[in-house]
C-alpha cells in the first residue's frame, strides 16, 4: 500500500473524510499532533504549542517522558497481553504501587481499559456490596460517557447524547459552587446547600453509594473542608458507600498523589485512569476495600484490563512524579499560576480556581454581577490563544471557564507565557 498522506494538507483532509467525531470542530481544530515532548506539541505544520491540557490530562510527567517510554519498549520485548483469567509482573507492579500509595482504606485493585469502566465496576461493586440499586452523584459531576457512566453524569448535554431516557436509579445531590452560592451565604457558609441532603438520602432508603470527584475537575471545583466534612458524615450516617472518582484529579494532579489527601476522605472505593496509563495505550482501575470488594463479581474481565504496556509505563509514570518532585511543582506552580492570574486584573476575570494544576479561570462579563461570558466571547478567546500557540479547552458548568491543566512539570516561565497570551487574547476579544 503507498502512504499518500505526505502533507498537511492530505492528512487534514484525511481526517475530514476517515474520522468520525463526537462533535462539530470549532475554527482551529482539530489540532493534528506530529510531535510531542515535555509540556511542548508540535503539529503537522511545524507550529508549536504550549500543551495546558496534558494530552486531555493523560501525561502527568510531560509528553513522551524518556523513562516511561525506556520502560514500555523493555515491557514490549517481554509481555503485552495475556488472558484476564491470569496476571503480568508489570500489573501486579502497579497494583501494589496504587495500594501502596492509595489512602488505607483502599486495598485491591482491579485494571479496567478507561475510567468510564472503572466507574462502572466501581458502580457493580457497590450495588453488590450494598444489594441496593440506587447511586447518587453530584450537580455538576462527571464520570465518563458510555451508557452506564452517564448514569451518573450530571451534565444534560451529555446525558442527551444516551439516546434513550436514563434510569431513574441515580439521583444528583448539590455540589459546592462557592463562587456562586445558591444560598447567598458565601462569607458565613454553614454549608447550608447542605440542608437538604439528608431528606434526600431518606427519601432514597436504596442508595448504595454515593459517587463524586474529591474536586471537581469540570471547572475546577474544590469544596471548602467544612462541606466535604459534612456530606461524608451524612452519608455515614446512612451506611451509604463512597466512591472516589479519581480519574482526573489521581496522581499528584492537585500537588498530592490523590485528592481525597486534601480533605482526609477515606473511600470504599476509588478509581483512577488518565495518567495511570503513561500515555501509553489506555488503563485504568477500580480500587477497593478489602471489605467491599469480598462479594465483587465482575462477569469476565475487559479485555485489555492491565495491558503489561501501559502498566509497565503507567509504574514509570508514578516514579517520574515522585522522583522528580512533580507533586511539589504542581502545588508550587498552582499558587504561581493563580497569583500570575489575579495579578492581571483583567475586567473579565471573575474566578480564578486552582488545586495544584488542575485549574480553571471563570470568565464574566462584569465581575460585580458575576454575569457569565457568552459563548461567541469564548470561543473567540479560544480561539485566540490558539493563535499564540496555547492550547487550552473550555469547560464549566456554564462554558465559561478556561481549563488549565498543563503537565506537572511546567516552569515559571511556560506560565508566565500562557499569561502573557491571555491578557493579550483578553484585550483584543474586547476590542472587538
Ligand atoms: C472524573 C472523570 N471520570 C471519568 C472519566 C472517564 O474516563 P475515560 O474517558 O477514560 O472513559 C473522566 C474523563 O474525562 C473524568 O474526568
Amino acid at each position: 500500500m503507498t502512504d499518500d498522506l505526505k502533507d498537511a494538507d492530505a492528512i487534514e483532509a484525511a481526517d475530514q473524510k476517515y474520522m468520525m467525531r463526537p462533535w462539530t470542530h470549532p475554527k482551529g481544530e482539530p489540532v493534528i499532533i506530529a510531535k510531542a515532548r515535555g509540556c511542548t506539541v508540535t503539529d503537522i505544520r511545524g507550529k508549536e504549542y504550549l500543551d495546558l491540557t496534558a494530552g486531555y490530562f493523560v501525561n502527568n510527567a510531560g509528553h513522551c517522558h524518556p523513562r516511561i517510554a525506556e520502560a514500555a519498549m523493555k515491557q514490549m520485548h517481554e509481555v503485552l497481553q495475556v488472558s484476564g483469567k491470569h496476571g503480568t509482573v508489570a500489573a501486579v507492579r502497579l497494583a501494589k504501587r496504587l495500594i501502596e500509595l492509595a489512602p488505607p482504606s483502599i486495598n485491591k485493585t482491579f485494571f479496567t481499559t478507561g475510567g468510564s469502566e472503572a466507574n462502572e465496576f466501581a458502580l457493580k461493586l457497590a450495588r453488590q456490596h450494598k444489594k441496593k440499586t440506587d447511586v447518587a452523584y453530584l450537580e455538576n459531576g462527571y464520570h465518563g460517557l458510555s451508557l452506564g457512566a452517564l448514569e451518573v453524569t450530571a451534565s444534560e448535554k451529555y446525558r442527551e447524547a444516551a439516546g434513550k431516557p436514563l434510569g431513574k436509579d441515580n439521583y444528583a445531590v448539590p455540589t459546592a459552587y462557592c463562587y456562586r452560592c445558591k444560598c447567598g451565604t458565601p462569607n458565613t457558609c454553614k454549608v447550608e446547600c447542605l440542608d437538604g441532603v439528608e431528606a434526600m438520602f431518606d427519601a432514597r432508603p436504596n442508595t448504595a453509594a454515593l459517587i463524586a470527584e474529591p474536586i471537581q475537575a469540570v471547572g475546577g471545583l474544590a469544596p471548602p473542608q467544612k462541606w466535604w466534612d459534612r456530606m461524608d458524615q451524612i452519608r455515614r450516617k446512612k451506611g451509604i458507600m463512597f466512591i472516589a472518582d479519581e480519574v482526573q484529579t489521581g496522581l499528584g494532579r492537585t500537588g498530592k498523589m490523590f485528592a481525597v489527601e486534601h480533605y482526609g476522605l477515606k473511600p470504599d472505593v476509588m478509581t483512577g485512569g488518565k495518567g495511570l496509563s503513561g500515555g501509553v495505550g489506555s488503563l485504568a482501575a477500580t480500587m477497593a476495600s478489602s471489605e467491599s470488594c469480598k462479594d465483587f463479581f465482575g462477569g469476565t474481565t475487559p479485555t485489555s484490563g492491565g495491558n503489561a504496556v501501559s502498566a509497565a509505563a503507567g509504574l514509570a509514570l508514578i516514579d517520574t512524579i515522585v522522583s522528580e518532585g512533580m507533586i511539589e511543582n504542581a502545588a508550587k506552580m498552582g499558587r504561581y499560576f493563580t497569583e500570575a492570574a489575579w495579578d492581571l486584573k483583567d475586567p473579565w476575570i471573575g474566578d480564578v480556581r486552582f488545586t495544584g494544576l488542575l485549574g480553571g479561570i471563570e470568565l464574566v462579563k462584569n465581575t460585580a454581577t458575576k454575569e457569565i461570558l457568552g459563548k461567541s466571547e469564548m470561543a473567540k478567546v479560544k480561539d485566540g490563544l490558539h493563535e499564540m500557540g496555547m492550547l487550552i479547552t473550555v469547560s464549566g458548568l456554564h462554558g465559561n471557564v478556561l481549563r488549565l491543566q498543563p503537565p506537572l512539570s511546567i516552569t515559571s516561565a511556560q506560565i508566565d507565557q500562557f499569561i502573557s497570551a491571555l491578557r493579550k487574547t483578553l484585550q483584543s476579544v474586547r476590542q472587538g
